[in-house]
């Protein structure tokens, strides 16, 4: 059986870090496009010449023409311009929004039967975008950021309660930015609910909330530190657990900005929600119970996702 191709759109950071992951777990064979002249070739031959060490088996190429991508299963959409220090996600709309269109199109010529998940910021209105951009099918064009965002929850939880990484779940809902939803009702340690932990004594409801805000700013944070760019090793492993559950017909639970026509009373728009990723792409949306604060908290972030929405609408008006 041929291997699976996976084609990476934006060669930057996330992009060769992508690549790498795919060549260490043998995903498939990669492609990596980007406009900067050199930065694919590059990166693929410099992976490439690690694969004999590493022993994994994956052709790597680059390319700046999207013929390039031909017939690719899956494609990361990660082209366009990072965040930069003092800069909101919501700054880098207009010049992705146009990064989208010209990828979309782009995807659609040359791979229109691929399971698509956008990384570029702001994720929300980005995957949105490029899901009317490229006209593939809802359900085979999905953001990456409920992944991320309960990774950092799970690992910031992991250090409060001293235990291993693997025995924390998190659900992290809503737009992929300052209003997104940590749920703690449905976060749990080996099952015991967050809500149970603090009755036990086990953490304190302030520390809770603190974790909770440090999850909602855990992408600032980085950029804070590394000055020059933003977060690239956790996003490139959060959308290869996707890619992974589409490869290999997982069906994980997993929470991403999915198409919702109907579900949570919303329609047309994408935003984080737990969902399947199967071989048939987004196999089911899990509409689950939000009460009082959640709800609340939730509506806040679907109203600003709209609100970016509105404004790559006026941007674009074909979009409407
Ligand atoms: N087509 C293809 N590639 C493009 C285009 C385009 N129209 N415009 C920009 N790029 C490429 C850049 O040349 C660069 O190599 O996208 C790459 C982006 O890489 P980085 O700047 O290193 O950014 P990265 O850290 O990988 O983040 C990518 O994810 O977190 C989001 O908002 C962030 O949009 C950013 C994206």
């Amino acid at each position: 059986m041929a291997r699976n191709k996976i084609a990476l759109v934006g060669a930057g950071q996330i992009g060769g870090t992508l690549a790498h992951l795919i060549g260490l777990k043998e995903l498939g064979d990669v492609v990596l496009f980007d406009i900067a002249d050199g930065i694919p070739q590059g990166k693929s031959l410099d992976l490439a010449e690690s694969s004999p060490v590493e022993g994994f088996d994956a052709a790597m190429s680059g390319t700046q023409t999207y013929e390039g991508i031909a017939g690719a299963d899956v494609v990361i959409v990660t082209a366009g311009v990072p965040r930069k220090p003092g800069m909101s996600r919501d700054d880098l709309l207009g010049i992705n929004l146009k990064v989208m269109e010209s990828v979309g199109k782009g995807i659609a010529a040359h791979a229109p039967d691929a399971f698509v998940i956008c990384i570029t910021n702001p994720l929300d209105a980005m995957v949105w975008a490029l899901q009317k951009f490229s006209g593939l099918p809802a359900h085979k064009v999905v953001g990456m950021a409920g992944v991320l965002d309960s990774s950092r929850f799970r690992y910031f939880l992991a250090e409060e309660f001293g235990v291993s990484v693997e025995d924390v779940t998190a659900f992290v809902l809503g737009g992929h930015g300052d209003t997104m939803v940590p749920l703690a009702r449905y976060s749990t340690v080996a099952g015991i609910p967050l809500p149970d932990l603090v009755k036990m004594g086990w953490t304190t409801q302030d520390k809770l909330d603190r974790i909770i805000q440090r999850t909602r700013d855990g992408g600032a944070e980085i950029v804070g530190l590394l000055k020059t760019g933003s977060a690239f090793y956790a996003p490139a492993s959060s959308a290869i657990a996707m890619a992974e559950s589409y490869l290999k017909d997982k069906k994980r639970v997993l929470p991403c900005a999915a198409h919702l026509s109907g579900q949570y009373g919303l329609t047309d728009m994408y935003v984080g929600v737990p969902i399947v990723i199967g071989a048939g792409g987004v196999e089911k949306v899990i509409e689950i119970d939000l009460q009082g604060e959640e709800k609340a908290g939730f509506d806040k972030s679907v109203g600003s996702v709209t609100g970016l929405m509105d404004a790559c609408k006026a941007i674009k008006p074909e979009l409407a």
